[in-house]
């Protein structure tokens, strides 16, 4: 088990430097660019007109881009530089977005609000992982579609595919903390998210394990990890 708390993983993440922010662009980094937004958006269909919780938004490149599809969409996100900076995107170019500064695990949401909850690369990094999600399917309507990615953790080992044309892993029934640039991610098992998922009423419909295209990793060659071995998970369930 982990002794960080959502509090300390939410300061470590309000660290995250302006310049960083500033360059994290309006799709996102490559992983989000390539890989996630792909699969994300084919999981979430058609948006048009949808009442959407982006849970977690970060610097909100997620909500700008489903709220420019037509969807009202709700961001939540705890750190203060990540928030802040959202909400001066919105000032900039209103989108009808709107912003709560909330702890995912200690929000009370309303219930049957959403269509759809959207949270992009953000449960692995809450230590209390389980609120969170029963939150997020709480504030769902019936039949409501619940996309969510995380690290694959049965591969999230950080390699150089170049020197190591393999991924290993071990201890992997512990859940334990792992230093990444900004806070720390949390290994848990895969059937850990999975059945807390069915123990809220929701059951899958898909997933997705993004592949990168020979052609991408023929421009990202540092990037070819991805074409053999998946980095992310992406699920699309329905609540029931
Ligand atoms: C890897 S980033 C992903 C951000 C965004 N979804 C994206 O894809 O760019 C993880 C995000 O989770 C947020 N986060 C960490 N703890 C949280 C919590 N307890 N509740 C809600 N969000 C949290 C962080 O502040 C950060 O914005």
């Amino acid at each position: 088990m982990n002794s960080i708390t959502n509090d300390q993983n939410i300061q470590e993440w309000s660290s995250v430097s302006n310049e960083i922010i500033e360059n994290f662009g309006d799709q996102g980094d490559f992983y989000r660019k390539h890989q996630l937004n792909p699969a994300i958006l084919s999981l979430l269909t058609d948006v048009r007109g949808k009442i959407i919780l982006d849970a977690g938004s970060g610097t909100g490149y997620l909500a700008r881009l489903l709220a420019k599809e037509g969807a009202y969409v709700t961001g939540i996100e705890p750190a203060t530089n990540l928030y802040n900076y959202a909400v001066l995107q919105e000032k900039k170019e209103p989108l009808g977005i709107t912003y709560l500064q909330e702890d995912l695990s200690a929000w009370k949401p309303i219930p049957n609000t959403f269509d759809m909850v959207v949270s992009n690369m953000v449960f692995m990094d809450i230590p209390d992982y389980q609120s969170a999600i029963r939150n997020c399917v709480a504030s769902l309507k019936q039949n409501g579609v619940f996309v969510f990615s995380f690290l694959h953790p049965c591969f999230e080992e950080d390699i150089d595919w170049r020197k190591q044309q393999y991924v290993s892993t071990k201890e992997y029934f512990e859940e334990y903390a792992v230093k990444q640039f900004a806070g720390h991610f949390f290994h848990r098992t895969l059937s850990s998210y999975i059945n807390l998922i069915a123990e809220n009423s929701c059951y899958i419909e898909k997933m997705i394990e993004p592949q990168l295209s020979k052609e991408i990793v023929d421009k990202y060659p540092q990037q070819e990890r991805s074409h053999h071995v998946p980095l992310f998970l992406v699920i699309r369930a329905k609540k029931n």
